[in-house]
């Protein structure tokens, strides 16, 4: 399963992908408004820095403006990937901008038939939101494994981007269920490399350490 890091923080992305642990970038415009900044200025600089796609999102929500800006923001670098809402004019730019050649991100999925619908509109990603689901105590699990089988069946290429990640056992299960791709906080990735009992036992092998003065440098 492929990581792309859900942010817009310079550092925590620099952080990442010098770790080999960042595929790609998302944001959105809650992560633009959070950043401060320009988002061709601040989508520039994360272009430049990871070598996977980078999703930059569309503000317009007719179609015709959404593929104007898609192609100005597909200009910033080749690792864009527009990213436009699931809605009827969506799927038109959708299917615009990827016969142009651009990669294109269907964000806001909350159904099996919604991915059905970019899929067919040549959608390079799907972005069903796990956490938004579950936050209505809905599965948003069960969204990916949907979509897995459907998009199986019929060997569609769009990948499964599983997005609105919070926690770590949200990636687990996500790679589980065969998500092509998961999209998290730069946290919750930290966080996977964290386990109760790896720190009692670094905690009792210090001890050791310190009471046998074992010394290797
Ligand atoms: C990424 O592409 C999505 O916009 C993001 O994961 C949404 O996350 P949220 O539901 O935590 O805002």
């Amino acid at each position: 399963m492929k990581f792309f890091a859900d942010t817009a923080d310079i550092d925590a992305i620099k952080e990442l992908n010098d770790l080999g642990m960042v595929d790609g970038v998302t944001t959105n415009p809650s992560i633009i408004k959070k950043s401060g900044r320009d988002i061709i200025d601040v989508t520039k600089e994360i272009c430049d820095i990871v070598d996977g796609p980078v999703s930059a999102e569309v503000t317009a929500i007719d179609a015709d403006t959404m593929i104007a800006e898609g192609r100005k923001l597909a200009k910033i670098a080749d690792n864009i990937a527009v990213k436009v809402p699931l809605t009827w004019d969506g799927l038109k730019a959708c299917k615009t901008l990827s016969d142009e050649g651009t990669m294109v991100n269907v964000t806001l999925c909350f159904s099996a038939n919604q991915a059905l619908l970019a899929a067919k509109a040549g959608a390079t990603f799907i972005s069903p939101f796990i956490g938004r689901l579950d936050d209505i105590n809905l599965d948003g699990m069960e969204l990916i494994e949907d979509i897995r089988t459907i998009y199986d069946n019929y060997m569609f290429d769009t990948q499964i981007l599983a997005a609105s990640i919070r926690n770590v056992n949200h990636m687990k299960d996500a790679a589980l269920v065969g998500a092509d791709v998961a999209t998290a906080p730069p946290s919750v990735i930290q966080a996977m490399a964290k386990h109760v009992l790896t720190d009692n036992g670094l905690d009792a092998f210090l001890a050791d350490i310190k009471a046998a003065d074992i010394k290797i440098l």
